[in-house]
């Protein structure tokens, strides 16, 4: 497959876009971001490159797509939850134009294996937050069912959570940096996938420079996995503290999480996203062999240095 170099980014100004944008151009790419038509965003949101093209386009229109996608050899998606339904129509606006690599937005647990378990996640995660993952997965299962022959392919990324950002928001749910304090999840043992933000980046980047490689397939990239008291040790080994712990059972957040998603509190997410990752049994690791790092020239990383990235970005070293 010849090399690609155009690339047109979805869900540019969210949380992850300006990142793997900026990602992207250092990798040598030429980016051009597309956002909605009824964003309030503009070429000068300052978290985007001032010269970044920006194209606006109604993501209900294939026309708009497809003109917004020609001449670009990938698309990467961002979109935030809300607009992953959206990325059927522009899967089949990016095949028209003739683009060659199209990445869904996922970037987090593998939605591959939550539609291997049977969709008990659907079950246990019904409402109106459930409908991230199914949304998820339709859109893979849409990319899988697009018919090999032409040139169009598609990499799905998993990264397992994203550590640095998620630290930085609350600490993961374990860390109590004001109280000192820690909050384990059963036995606290159970290991799970994370990436910082800035390994997401260069997923996307090297799967790009690896178009053969990654072609028509769902992989999984990490910085490393984890387990809540390796976290807990390393806070306290770094800042000297003995962080008080409480144990909860993943019995009960499941519960707590449910009944937030019953009456629409979309914080109910976290704690069955907290289960997901970190009960007992779980088995929500990354095992080397199923990880793409390698393919991709991606070295792991090393969680006590991110760990301390994060208690300086806290100001608590
Ligand atoms: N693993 C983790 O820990 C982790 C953490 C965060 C995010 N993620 C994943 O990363 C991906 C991106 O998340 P994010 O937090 O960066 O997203 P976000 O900030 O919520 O949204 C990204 C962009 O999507 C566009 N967008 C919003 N609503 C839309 C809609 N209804 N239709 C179409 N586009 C819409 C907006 O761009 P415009 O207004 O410019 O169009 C928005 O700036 C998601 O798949 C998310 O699940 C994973």
């Amino acid at each position: 497959m010849a090399s690609i170099q155009r690339v047109a980014v979805l869900g540019a100004t969210g949380n992850l876009g300006p990142a793997i944008i900026s990602q992207l151009q250092t990798s040598g790419f030429t980016v051009t971001a597309i956002s909605r038509t009824s964003t309030q965003h503009t070429n000068s949101t300052p978290v985007l490159p001032v010269d970044l093209p920006v194209l606006r386009v109604d993501f209900t229109s294939f026309d708009e797509l497809k003109e917004a996608f020609t001449g670009q050899d990938a698309v990467v998606s961002v979109v935030g939850v809300p607009g992953v339904p959206c990325q059927k129509l522009a899967v089949d606006a990016a095949r028209a134009a003739r683009v060659r690599r199209f990445v869904p937005s996922e970037f987090g647990v593998n939605t591959r294996v939550v539609k291997e378990e049977g969709g008990k996640i659907g079950v246990v995660w019904g409402g109106k937050i459930g409908v991230e993952w199914g949304g998820k997965i339709e859109v893979v299962d849409y990319l899988e069912a697009v018919k090999e022959g032409d040139e169009f392919s598609w990499t799905g990324i998993a990264t397992g959570l994203i550590l640095d950002w998620n630290l930085d928001r609350n600490g993961l749910g374990i860390i109590n940096l004001k109280d000192k304090s820690a909050t384990v999840l059963d036995s606290g043992n159970e290991k799970f996938q994370a990436s910082t933000l800035a390994q997401v980046c260069r997923a996307v980047a090297g799967i790009l420079k690896h178009p053969d490689e990654t072609a028509n397939k769902y992989v999984s990239v990490a910085s490393f996995n984890m387990s809540e008291n390796e976290l807990v040790t390393l806070v306290e080994e770094l800042t000297g503290w003995t962080l008080p712990v409480t144990h909860i059972k993943s019995a009960d957040i499941r519960k707590t999480g449910e009944d937030k998603i019953a009456v629409a509190d979309a914080r109910g997410f976290a704690d069955l996203l907290r289960m997901y990752n970190g009960a007992d049994g779980a088995g929500h690791k990354l095992e080397e062999a199923d990880s793409v790092n390698r393919v991709i020239g991606l070295p792991y990383e090393d969680l006590w240095a991110e760990v301390a990235n994060w208690l300086r970005r806290k100001g608590a070293l």
